[in-house]
């Protein structure tokens, strides 16, 4: 599952998961009731991002072959 600390009005989103052509996290994304933002990932870069604070939410990590991971923030 994603993990998300908050650091300096941001959440850090990070992912302990493997970052191949074959296999990785192809993209996060931040969504709550009236705002989302998305950030798109290739292999070889880190399973992490950043995303500024807009209240409580969604985050969304998304694995090619395994889909979709939600955590509550
Ligand atoms: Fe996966």
């Amino acid at each position: 599952m994603p993990q998300v600390e908050v650091m300096d009005g941001e959440f850090h989103v990070f992912l302990e998961h493997e970052m191949t052509k074959e296999h990785y996290i192809s993209c996060f994304a931040y969504v709550t009731s009236n705002y989302a933002q998305f950030v798109k990932l290739y292999p070889e870069q880190n399973a992490e991002c950043r995303f500024t604070r807009r209240g409580h939410g969604a985050v969304y990590a998304y694995c090619n072959r395994h889909g979709l991971y939600k955590v509550l923030v």
